[in-house]
C-alpha cells in the first residue's frame, strides 16, 4: 500500500474547531465576589446590561443589596457565600490582600463552579505600581490551589473600572485575555466577555502563564498615569 492509499483509507480527521465558535452562556447566572468594589460593580453593570443574570457578593449582604439596587438591570445582592452558591460562573473581584482567605472560606460553595479570577497582585510605592510575586506563581494559581474542586480560569485583568461603570460609555473597546486549563472552560469565559459590547475574549494560555497577565496591569497603570487615559489592550492578527 502506498502512502497515498493510506491517506485514502485513514478515517477522516475531525476539522479543527473554529476558535470563535463559542458556547451560549446567556442563560447562566454570574456571581461577583467583592462585587461592591469598582471592578466588580463595573463588570456586574456591563454583564447585566447585556442581559446576563448577575448576583453581586459582599462580606455584608446589605452592602451588596444596596450596590445591586444602584446598578439596576435585575442585579441582585447577597453575601459572598450565597452569591457563590447561586451562581454558575463566579468572578473573583476582591483585593489581593483578601484573596486567599475569601476563597478558602468559600471552597464548598465554589465546588463545581466555573471560577474567573481577575485579581492583580500589585504593590504601590513612590515609583508607582509594581507586580508582586505570589508564592503559587499568580493569583489565579493560588485560586486553583485553594479550590481543587472548582474550574479555575483567569480573565478581566486589564479593564478600566472607571469605563466599566460609566453609563455614557457605550462600548468597552478592549480584548480580554482568558487563561485556564480546559478549553471548554476558557471558551465559556471568552463567550462571557463577548457578551459585553466592544469586548472580545481571547484565549491566552494555561494558568502557569497568568503571572505576566496579572503583572501587565502595573504597566497599564503607568500608561494611564502618563497619558491620563484608561488604557485597554488589543491582540492583533487574531
Ligand atoms: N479597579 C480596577 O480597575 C480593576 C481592573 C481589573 C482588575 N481588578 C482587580 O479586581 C479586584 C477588585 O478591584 P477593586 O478596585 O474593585 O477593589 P476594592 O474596591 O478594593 O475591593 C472590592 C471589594 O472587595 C471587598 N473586600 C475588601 N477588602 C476585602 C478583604 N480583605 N477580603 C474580602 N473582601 C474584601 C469589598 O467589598 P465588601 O466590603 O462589600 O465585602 C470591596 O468593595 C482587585 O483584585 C483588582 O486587582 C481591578
Amino acid at each position: 500500500m502506498t502512502s497515498s492509499d493510506d491517506a485514502k483509507t485513514a478515517p477522516a480527521k475531525a476539522p479543527a474547531k473554529d476558535p470563535w465558535d463559542l458556547p451560549d452562556v446567556s442563560g447562566l447566572v454570574v456571581g461577583v465576589l467583592g462585587g461592591t468594589g469598582p471592578q466588580g460593580k463595573g463588570l456586574a453593570y456591563r454583564l447585566a446590561k447585556a442581559g446576563q443574570k448577575v448576583i453581586i457578593g459582599s462580606r455584608a449582604a446589605d452592602r451588596a443589596r444596596t450596590a445591586a439596587d444602584e446598578l439596576g438591570h435585575g442585579v441582585e445582592g447577597a453575601d459572598n457565600a450565597e452569591c457563590a452558591r447561586r451562581s454558575d460562573i463566579v468572578i473573583v473581584a476582591v483585593p489581593w490582600d483578601g484573596h486567599a482567605a475569601t476563597l478558602e472560606a468559600l471552597r464548598e460553595e465554589l465546588a463545581g463552579k466555573l471560577v474567573v479570577d481577575c485579581v492583580n497582585p500589585l504593590g504601590f510605592d513612590k515609583k508607582g505600581a509594581y507586580a508582586l510575586k505570589p508564592e503559587e506563581g499568580s493569583a489565579a494559581e493560588q485560586a486553583a490551589a485553594l479550590l481543587p474542586d472548582s474550574r479555575v480560569t483567569a480573565a478581566f485583568h486589564h479593564l478600566s473600572a472607571v469605563l466599566l461603570q460609566d453609563p455614557s460609555v457605550g462600548e468597552i473597546d478592549t480584548d480580554v485575555m482568558v487563561l485556564g486549563e480546559s478549553r471548554a472552560d476558557t471558551d465559556m469565559v471568552q463567550a462571557l466577555a463577548g457578551r459585553i459590547p466592544g469586548m472580545r475574549g481571547v484565549f491566552a494560555g494555561r494558568l502557569r502563564n497568568a503571572h505576566q497577565v496579572e503583572a501587565l496591569v502595573a504597566n497599564l497603570i503607568s500608561v494611564n498615569r502618563r497619558y491620563k487615559a484608561h488604557a485597554g489592550l488589543r491582540v492583533t492578527d487574531v
